[in-house]
Protein backbone atom coordinates (compact mmCIF):
# COMPACT_ATOMS: atom_id res chain seq x y z
CA UNK A 1 0.00 0.00 0.00
CA UNK A 2 1.30 3.50 -0.80
CA UNK A 3 2.02 5.58 2.20
CA UNK A 4 3.50 9.31 2.47
CA UNK A 5 6.24 8.34 4.36
CA UNK A 6 7.13 4.68 2.02
CA UNK A 7 6.83 7.36 -0.60
CA UNK A 8 9.32 10.16 1.05
CA UNK A 9 12.40 7.24 2.42
CA UNK A 10 12.22 5.50 -1.03
CA UNK A 11 12.41 8.56 -3.13
CA UNK A 12 14.68 10.54 -1.09
CA UNK A 13 17.51 6.76 -1.40
CA UNK A 14 16.47 7.20 -5.70
CA UNK A 15 17.44 10.79 -5.75
CA UNK A 16 20.62 10.17 -3.91
CA UNK A 17 21.41 7.64 -6.41
CA UNK A 18 20.35 9.22 -9.14
CA UNK A 19 22.24 12.91 -8.72
CA UNK A 20 24.74 11.82 -6.50
CA UNK A 21 27.08 15.07 -5.75
CA UNK A 22 25.25 16.79 -9.31
CA UNK A 23 23.36 19.74 -8.43
CA UNK A 24 19.57 20.71 -9.19
CA UNK A 25 18.36 24.56 -10.11
CA UNK A 26 14.60 24.56 -9.38
CA UNK A 27 12.04 27.34 -9.38
CA UNK A 28 10.04 27.89 -6.40
CA UNK A 29 6.49 29.18 -7.17
CA UNK A 30 5.16 29.67 -3.79
CA UNK A 31 2.72 26.83 -4.74
CA UNK A 32 2.37 23.08 -3.08
CA UNK A 33 3.83 20.86 -5.79
CA UNK A 34 7.29 22.76 -6.28
CA UNK A 35 7.52 23.59 -2.69
CA UNK A 36 7.32 19.57 -2.11
CA UNK A 37 9.49 19.09 -4.57
CA UNK A 38 11.94 21.17 -3.51
CA UNK A 39 11.87 19.90 0.31
CA UNK A 40 11.84 16.41 -1.30
CA UNK A 41 15.36 16.79 -3.30
CA UNK A 42 16.69 18.83 -0.52
CA UNK A 43 16.28 16.18 1.88
CA UNK A 44 17.91 14.12 -0.59
CA UNK A 45 20.85 16.03 -2.03
CA UNK A 46 20.96 19.33 0.71
CA UNK A 47 22.69 22.65 -0.73
CA UNK A 48 23.37 21.33 -3.91
CA UNK A 49 19.80 21.96 -4.76
CA UNK A 50 19.38 25.68 -6.06
CA UNK A 51 16.05 26.91 -5.39
CA UNK A 52 15.04 30.77 -7.07
CA UNK A 53 11.93 32.21 -6.36
CA UNK A 54 11.35 35.38 -8.97
CA UNK A 55 8.98 38.33 -7.78
CA UNK A 56 7.00 39.18 -10.47
CA UNK A 57 5.42 41.83 -9.63
CA UNK A 58 2.35 39.80 -9.96
CA UNK A 59 1.95 37.87 -6.70
CA UNK A 60 -0.53 38.57 -3.86
CA UNK A 61 0.34 41.85 -1.38
CA UNK A 62 3.15 40.42 0.95
CA UNK A 63 3.57 37.29 -0.78
CA UNK A 64 7.02 37.39 -2.02
CA UNK A 65 8.44 37.99 1.45
CA UNK A 66 6.31 35.43 3.29
CA UNK A 67 6.85 32.74 1.26
CA UNK A 68 10.85 33.32 1.33
CA UNK A 69 10.60 33.49 4.41
CA UNK A 70 9.14 30.19 5.19
CA UNK A 71 11.39 28.69 2.56
CA UNK A 72 14.40 29.84 4.40
CA UNK A 73 12.99 28.41 8.05
CA UNK A 74 12.86 25.12 5.83
CA UNK A 75 16.06 24.83 5.45
CA UNK A 76 15.88 25.53 1.61
CA UNK A 77 19.18 27.31 -0.42
CA UNK A 78 17.25 29.44 -1.98
CA UNK A 79 17.45 32.80 -3.45
CA UNK A 80 15.04 35.49 -4.10
CA UNK A 81 14.78 37.53 -7.11
CA UNK A 82 13.28 40.53 -7.77
CA UNK A 83 12.02 41.26 -11.43
CA UNK A 84 9.26 42.89 -10.90
CA UNK A 85 10.35 46.20 -13.73
CA UNK A 86 11.63 43.15 -16.13
CA UNK A 87 7.88 41.58 -16.00
CA UNK A 88 5.80 45.31 -15.95
CA UNK A 89 8.10 46.50 -18.61
CA UNK A 90 7.27 43.22 -21.08
CA UNK A 91 3.67 43.56 -20.02
CA UNK A 92 2.80 47.50 -20.90
CA UNK A 93 0.48 48.36 -23.35
CA UNK A 94 -0.82 44.48 -23.95
CA UNK A 95 -3.94 43.46 -23.18
CA UNK A 96 -5.04 40.21 -25.03
CA UNK A 97 -5.02 37.63 -22.50
CA UNK A 98 -2.68 34.85 -24.39
CA UNK A 99 -0.29 37.88 -25.20
CA UNK A 100 0.27 38.65 -21.63
CA UNK A 101 0.59 35.41 -20.50
CA UNK A 102 3.60 34.60 -23.36
CA UNK A 103 5.53 37.65 -21.82
CA UNK A 104 5.35 36.74 -18.79
CA UNK A 105 6.44 33.29 -19.51
CA UNK A 106 9.22 34.70 -21.37
CA UNK A 107 10.48 37.21 -19.11
CA UNK A 108 10.18 34.09 -16.51
CA UNK A 109 12.50 31.54 -19.17
CA UNK A 110 14.74 34.74 -19.27
CA UNK A 111 15.15 35.23 -15.56
CA UNK A 112 15.46 31.88 -14.97
CA UNK A 113 17.94 30.93 -17.41
CA UNK A 114 20.04 33.98 -16.25
CA UNK A 115 20.22 33.07 -12.95
CA UNK A 116 20.67 29.22 -13.39
CA UNK A 117 23.98 30.26 -15.03
CA UNK A 118 25.11 31.71 -12.30
CA UNK A 119 25.23 28.23 -10.71
CA UNK A 120 28.55 26.96 -12.30
CA UNK A 121 28.34 24.02 -13.04
CA UNK A 122 24.49 23.05 -12.42
CA UNK A 123 23.32 19.69 -14.57
CA UNK A 124 19.40 19.34 -13.50
CA UNK A 125 16.32 20.66 -13.47
CA UNK A 126 13.73 19.98 -10.75
CA UNK A 127 10.33 20.44 -11.16
CA UNK A 128 7.12 20.15 -8.59
CA UNK A 129 5.28 18.61 -12.50
CA UNK A 130 2.74 16.27 -10.84
CA UNK A 131 0.71 13.34 -13.05
CA UNK A 132 -2.50 15.35 -13.70
CA UNK A 133 0.47 18.06 -15.34
CA UNK A 134 1.44 15.72 -17.87
CA UNK A 135 -2.29 13.91 -18.59
CA UNK A 136 -3.49 17.67 -19.15
CA UNK A 137 -0.52 18.74 -21.53
CA UNK A 138 -0.91 15.90 -23.42
CA UNK A 139 -4.28 14.99 -23.30
CA UNK A 140 -6.55 16.76 -26.24
CA UNK A 141 -9.89 16.17 -24.45
CA UNK A 142 -8.67 18.36 -21.56
CA UNK A 143 -11.61 20.61 -21.04
CA UNK A 144 -11.38 23.78 -23.46
CA UNK A 145 -9.62 26.03 -20.83
CA UNK A 146 -7.09 24.16 -20.95
CA UNK A 147 -6.42 24.00 -23.94
CA UNK A 148 -7.22 27.57 -24.84
CA UNK A 149 -4.93 28.80 -22.37
CA UNK A 150 -1.15 28.49 -22.93
CA UNK A 151 -0.32 27.09 -19.74
CA UNK A 152 3.39 26.90 -19.12
CA UNK A 153 4.42 24.81 -16.53
CA UNK A 154 5.08 22.01 -18.30
CA UNK A 155 7.63 21.97 -20.68
CA UNK A 156 8.73 25.30 -20.39
CA UNK A 157 12.31 24.75 -20.65
CA UNK A 158 14.43 26.55 -23.34
CA UNK A 159 16.18 24.84 -25.72
CA UNK A 160 19.64 26.39 -24.93
CA UNK A 161 19.21 24.79 -21.61
CA UNK A 162 20.82 21.63 -21.76
CA UNK A 163 20.06 20.23 -18.45
CA UNK A 164 18.26 17.02 -17.32
CA UNK A 165 15.32 17.42 -15.56
CA UNK A 166 14.11 15.51 -12.37
CA UNK A 167 10.53 15.52 -11.29
CA UNK A 168 10.08 13.06 -8.08
CA UNK A 169 6.51 13.88 -7.72
CA UNK A 170 5.11 13.06 -11.34
CA UNK A 171 3.12 9.98 -10.15
CA UNK A 172 1.81 11.74 -7.34
CA UNK A 173 -2.23 13.26 -7.82
CA UNK A 174 -2.36 16.59 -5.86
CA UNK A 175 -3.97 15.27 -2.39
CA UNK A 176 -0.66 12.69 -2.27
CA UNK A 177 1.36 15.66 -2.53
CA UNK A 178 -0.39 17.33 0.25
CA UNK A 179 0.57 13.97 2.32
CA UNK A 180 3.86 13.87 1.35
CA UNK A 181 4.47 17.76 2.41
CA UNK A 182 2.52 16.78 6.21
CA UNK A 183 5.53 13.94 6.56
CA UNK A 184 7.89 16.17 5.12
CA UNK A 185 6.56 18.72 7.73
CA UNK A 186 6.24 21.46 5.89
CA UNK A 187 3.98 24.13 7.22
CA UNK A 188 0.11 24.48 6.81
CA UNK A 189 0.85 27.62 5.36
CA UNK A 190 1.99 26.58 2.41
CA UNK A 191 0.40 22.98 1.85
CA UNK A 192 -3.04 24.55 2.57
CA UNK A 193 -2.99 27.17 0.22
CA UNK A 194 -5.52 27.74 -2.51
CA UNK A 195 -4.15 26.89 -6.33
CA UNK A 196 -3.09 30.29 -7.64
CA UNK A 197 -1.95 31.05 -11.58
CA UNK A 198 1.56 30.82 -12.82
CA UNK A 199 0.73 34.65 -14.26
CA UNK A 200 -0.46 35.76 -10.98
CA UNK A 201 -2.54 38.91 -10.83
CA UNK A 202 -1.41 39.57 -14.58
CA UNK A 203 -5.00 37.46 -16.09
CA UNK A 204 -6.51 38.67 -13.07
CA UNK A 205 -6.69 42.67 -14.25
CA UNK A 206 -8.28 42.61 -17.11
CA UNK A 207 -6.85 44.55 -19.94
CA UNK A 208 -3.48 46.07 -20.01
CA UNK A 209 -1.11 45.73 -16.61
CA UNK A 210 0.50 48.53 -14.68
CA UNK A 211 2.22 48.81 -11.36
CA UNK A 212 -0.61 50.98 -9.65
CA UNK A 213 -3.37 48.52 -10.77
CA UNK A 214 -1.89 45.30 -9.56
CA UNK A 215 -1.47 47.40 -5.77
CA UNK A 216 -5.23 48.50 -6.02
CA UNK A 217 -5.88 44.59 -6.76
CA UNK A 218 -3.54 43.23 -4.23
CA UNK A 219 -4.86 45.26 -1.03
CA UNK A 220 -8.81 44.31 -2.67
CA UNK A 221 -7.27 40.24 -2.93
CA UNK A 222 -5.77 40.79 0.74
CA UNK A 223 -9.26 41.84 1.91
CA UNK A 224 -11.29 39.22 0.84
CA UNK A 225 -8.68 36.34 1.40
CA UNK A 226 -7.81 37.45 5.11
CA UNK A 227 -12.19 37.83 5.51
CA UNK A 228 -12.22 34.43 4.34
CA UNK A 229 -9.23 33.28 6.78
CA UNK A 230 -10.63 34.93 9.84
CA UNK A 231 -14.42 33.33 9.25
CA UNK A 232 -13.02 30.17 8.58
CA UNK A 233 -14.03 29.63 5.23
CA UNK A 234 -10.64 29.56 3.54
CA UNK A 235 -10.28 25.80 3.75
CA UNK A 236 -13.74 25.13 2.38
CA UNK A 237 -13.24 26.97 -0.55
CA UNK A 238 -10.98 25.31 -3.38
CA UNK A 239 -10.11 28.77 -4.95
CA UNK A 240 -10.78 32.70 -4.57
CA UNK A 241 -9.59 35.64 -5.49
CA UNK A 242 -10.34 39.12 -7.10
CA UNK A 243 -10.49 40.56 -10.79
CA UNK A 244 -10.40 44.70 -11.60
CA UNK A 245 -12.80 45.01 -14.15
CA UNK A 246 -11.48 47.35 -17.41
CA UNK A 247 -14.43 49.76 -16.58
CA UNK A 248 -15.55 52.34 -13.98
CA UNK A 249 -18.92 53.14 -12.60
CA UNK A 250 -20.93 55.94 -10.87
CA UNK A 251 -20.96 56.39 -7.44
CA UNK A 252 -21.71 58.85 -4.25
CA UNK A 253 -19.75 59.42 -1.58
CA UNK A 254 -20.64 62.84 0.51
CA UNK A 255 -22.05 65.20 -2.06
CA UNK A 256 -19.74 64.40 -4.59
CA UNK A 257 -20.39 61.83 -7.27
CA UNK A 258 -17.32 59.33 -8.69
CA UNK A 259 -16.58 57.33 -11.53
CA UNK A 260 -14.09 54.81 -9.96
CA UNK A 261 -13.18 51.10 -10.22
CA UNK A 262 -14.99 47.64 -10.01
CA UNK A 263 -13.71 44.87 -8.99
CA UNK A 264 -15.25 41.19 -9.17
CA UNK A 265 -14.91 38.57 -6.46
CA UNK A 266 -14.77 35.06 -7.15
CA UNK A 267 -14.98 31.99 -5.01
CA UNK A 268 -15.37 28.45 -5.91
CA UNK A 269 -15.59 25.05 -5.26
CA UNK A 270 -13.67 21.95 -7.27
CA UNK A 271 -11.67 18.90 -6.68
CA UNK A 272 -9.08 19.18 -9.53
CA UNK A 273 -10.20 23.05 -11.30
CA UNK A 274 -11.83 21.38 -14.63
CA UNK A 275 -15.13 22.12 -13.31
CA UNK A 276 -16.41 24.52 -10.62
CA UNK A 277 -19.50 25.64 -8.96
CA UNK A 278 -19.87 29.40 -7.62
CA UNK A 279 -18.93 29.18 -3.68
CA UNK A 280 -22.40 30.48 -1.60
CA UNK A 281 -20.94 32.76 0.64
CA UNK A 282 -23.16 34.08 3.12
CA UNK A 283 -24.56 37.34 2.03
CA UNK A 284 -23.28 39.24 5.86
CA UNK A 285 -19.75 38.11 4.71
CA UNK A 286 -20.38 39.30 1.45
CA UNK A 287 -21.44 42.50 2.66
CA UNK A 288 -18.79 43.24 5.14
CA UNK A 289 -15.92 42.48 2.44
CA UNK A 290 -17.63 44.62 0.25
CA UNK A 291 -17.69 47.50 2.48
CA UNK A 292 -14.17 46.85 3.53
CA UNK A 293 -13.03 46.82 0.28
CA UNK A 294 -14.85 49.96 -1.04
CA UNK A 295 -14.03 52.09 1.95
CA UNK A 296 -10.51 51.01 2.47
CA UNK A 297 -9.09 50.57 -0.96
CA UNK A 298 -8.86 53.95 -2.50
CA UNK A 299 -9.92 54.38 -6.42
CA UNK A 300 -12.69 51.19 -6.29
CA UNK A 301 -16.05 52.49 -5.83
CA UNK A 302 -18.10 49.10 -6.62
CA UNK A 303 -18.12 45.16 -6.02
CA UNK A 304 -19.67 42.51 -7.76
CA UNK A 305 -19.39 38.26 -6.94
CA UNK A 306 -19.08 36.06 -9.63
CA UNK A 307 -22.21 33.39 -9.58
CA UNK A 308 -20.98 31.78 -13.01
CA UNK A 309 -20.02 28.04 -12.79
CA UNK A 310 -17.44 26.22 -14.90
CA UNK A 311 -18.21 25.03 -17.51
CA UNK A 312 -19.28 27.34 -19.10
CA UNK A 313 -17.50 30.32 -17.16
CA UNK A 314 -13.69 29.33 -16.23
CA UNK A 315 -12.47 30.37 -13.30
CA UNK A 316 -10.29 32.86 -13.82
CA UNK A 317 -11.63 35.72 -16.44
CA UNK A 318 -9.10 35.76 -18.98
P1 LIG B 1 -9.62 28.19 -15.72
O1 LIG B 1 -9.66 29.69 -15.69
O2 LIG B 1 -9.09 27.64 -16.99
O3 LIG B 1 -8.58 27.78 -14.59
O4 LIG B 1 -10.93 27.59 -15.32
C1 LIG B 1 -8.39 26.45 -14.14
C2 LIG B 1 -7.23 26.50 -13.15
O5 LIG B 1 -6.03 26.80 -13.85
C3 LIG B 1 -5.48 27.99 -13.34
N1 LIG B 1 -4.92 28.73 -14.48
C4 LIG B 1 -3.62 28.82 -14.77
N2 LIG B 1 -2.54 28.32 -14.13
N3 LIG B 1 -1.14 29.31 -15.76
C5 LIG B 1 -1.30 28.59 -14.63
O6 LIG B 1 -0.30 28.16 -14.05
C6 LIG B 1 -2.18 29.85 -16.45
O7 LIG B 1 -2.02 30.51 -17.47
C7 LIG B 1 -3.49 29.58 -15.92
N4 LIG B 1 -4.75 29.92 -16.32
C8 LIG B 1 -5.60 29.40 -15.42
C9 LIG B 1 -6.61 28.71 -12.64
O8 LIG B 1 -6.12 29.60 -11.63
C10 LIG B 1 -7.39 27.56 -12.08
O9 LIG B 1 -6.81 27.07 -10.88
Amino acid sequence: DWTADSFVDITVAELKAQLGDDKVVLGLSGGVDSSVAAVLIHKAIGKNLYCIFVDNGLLRKNEFEDVLDSYKNLGLNVKGVDAKEQFYTALAGLSDPEAKRKAIGKVFIDVFDQESHLIEDVKWLGQGTIYPDIIESVSVSGGPSQTIKSHHNVGGLPDYMKLKIVEPLKTLFKDEVRLVGKTLEIPQFILGRHPFPGPGLGIRILGDVTAEKVQILQEVDHIFINGLKNKGFYDNVWQAGAMLLPIQSVGVMGDERTYERVVALRAVSSVDGMTADWCHLPYEFLAEISNEIINKVKGVNRVVYDISSKPPATIEWE
